[in-house]
């Protein structure tokens, strides 16, 4: 027997992607070089030596993605401003060619009934702001303050929707820490600091944003992954909770309770950062949305992350496949916070997609994800979060960091040698939940009315 799983009529039902993973054209029409473009033109730093140079050529061929966007019926969708773009040295002289691409973007959008997110900050610092010291350098809170102020006085009128940052997490760990994403710094006291400028520069950027047009909704997004206990010891609860805490909730304590939560305090010690007074303020002022960027959970055990997980399903990224614990995370994330409506700002798998000798790109374990994560977000709502929509990672496939071309994530496959797109099943099958606002879904798996997150 089948039902018909349905979500409310407003769901926001879009797809994501950012500037440095789509839009090439890197060094066009008076763009000046970001830390992406520094980066991915050293040598070893990008699998293959791919750079994002000519990436899906988006740049030249948005009117062609929008057109195929509105084919899959898209409510909503989510991109990033290339700052160096719009103001090359990120302060200081402004691009006026890079602001006309954005108004056409968004012109292009919205005839199609598209509604625009806009993210400020997928990671494509001007080079020039990283020569000044980049995010170690308090004083890029106030140029990233400007340059959002100066994105919501020229799109604000046709833009609701404006979040800070793309994954602060990511910036400050994998650029300052790990060093595998830009400027691929090593120093885990840096990056803490950096983690704290990116809030600092958040909550002031709002404050701009406002200060231009006190209606538009502001938000942040942040990357969490659920965190599972192998076996259901205390020692493995604690040390998945210590995680917890010196992640995500590093940043949700200070967006939503004015701290950092004191065991992870405690245990960065004299990496703590250097907090001034009244930053927790502006950090946790009011925001109108919050964006949770989760692909999979990570398991412990004796102190460490277990992988492979025994039975699990990975995809090409060598991520787990588990949904059931997005939802519980989305349940504690409300609990613990209160935070406003959410969005799913990124979800989805990379496969190794190809195009079969039919023309179709048959991606099953794409839609199989897809499903099972969309039915755990159905189910959470029902737990009472307040989700507004949906965003797929991604639109097409695209430059996956230091991946380079490697991973597909895409609803369209893209041929990069013709820049050729394709609606790969999923795509044609995320078009009809979108067009039905849903799918038939069988009574055994989803019983709506009687689950709940922690039972
Ligand atoms: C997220 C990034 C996004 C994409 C996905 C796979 O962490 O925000 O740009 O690379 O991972």
């Amino acid at each position: 027997m089948t039902e018909l799983l349905t979500f409310p009529s407003d769901f926001l039902w879009g797809a994501a992607t950012a500037a440095y993973q789509i839009e090439g054209a890197w060094n066009e029409d008076g763009k000046g070089e970001s830390i992406w473009d520094r980066f991915s033109h050293t040598p070893g730093k990008i699998r293959d030596g791919d750079t994002g140079d000519v990436a899906c050529d988006h740049y030249h061929r948005y009117r062609e993605d929008v057109a195929l966007m509105s084919q899959l019926g898209l409510k909503a969708y989510r991109f990033s401003i290339s700052w160096p773009r719009v103001i090359p040295n990120g302060w200081g002289a402004i691009n006026p060619a890079g602001f006309d691409f954005y108004d056409r973007l968004v012109d292009e959008l919205l005839a199609a009934n598209i509604q625009p997110f806009v993210t400020l900050y997928h990671w494509d610092l001007p080079q020039a702001l990283q020569d000044r010291g980049g995010w170690g350098n308090r004083d890029m809170c106030g140029y990233f303050a400007d340059y959002a102020a100066l994105m919501a006085r020229r799109l604000g009128d046709r833009v609701r929707h404006w979040a800070t940052f793309n994954e602060p997490m990511g910036i400050a760990f994998a650029g300052h820490h790990s060093g595998e994403h830009a400027p691929g710094l090593r120093n885990e006291k840096l990056a803490v600091q950096v983690a704290h400028h990116l809030l600092v520069a958040h909550g002031m950027a709002v404050q701009a944003m406002r200060g231009i047009d006190a209606r538009l909704n502001a938000g942040i997004v942040i990357d969490a992954w659920p965190i599972d206990c192998m076996t259901d010891t205390e020692e493995d609860r604690a040390f998945a909770e210590m995680m917890w805490q010196t992640h995500p909730a590093w940043f949700f304590g200070p967006l939503f309770r004015a701290c950092y939560p004191p065991v992870a305090l405690q245990m960065y010690g004299d990496k703590a950062p250097d907090v001034r007074p009244g930053d927790m303020a502006l950090v946790s002022q009011r925001l109108d949305f919050l964006g949770i960027n989760t692909y999979s959970r990570l398991v412990v055990q004796n102190g460490q992350v277990i992988k492979p997980v025994p039975g699990s399903e990975y995809t090409e990224m060598d991520w787990e496949i588990h949904a059931p614990a997005m939802r519980r995370m989305l349940v504690r994330i409300m609990r613990d916070y209160a935070p406003p409506p959410i969005y799913i700002t990124e979800n989805g798998a990379a496969f190794a997609d190809e195009v079969s000798p039919d023309g179709c790109v048959h991606d099953p374990r794409r839609i199989a994800y897809l499903q099972d994560h969309f039915t755990q977000a159905r189910l959470a709502m029902n737990d009472g979060v307040e989700l507004r929509g949906y965003f797929v990672w991604s639109l097409l496939d695209n430059f996956e960091w230091s991946n380079g071309y490697s991973k597909r994530f895409g609803l369209m496959h893209v041929n990069y040698a013709t820049q050729q797109r394709t609606l790969k099943d999923s795509a044609k099958w995320y078009a009809q939940v979108i067009a039905r606002n849903g799918w038939e879904d069988r009574c055994d798996t989803v019983t709506l009315t009687t689950t709940r997150a922690n039972t």
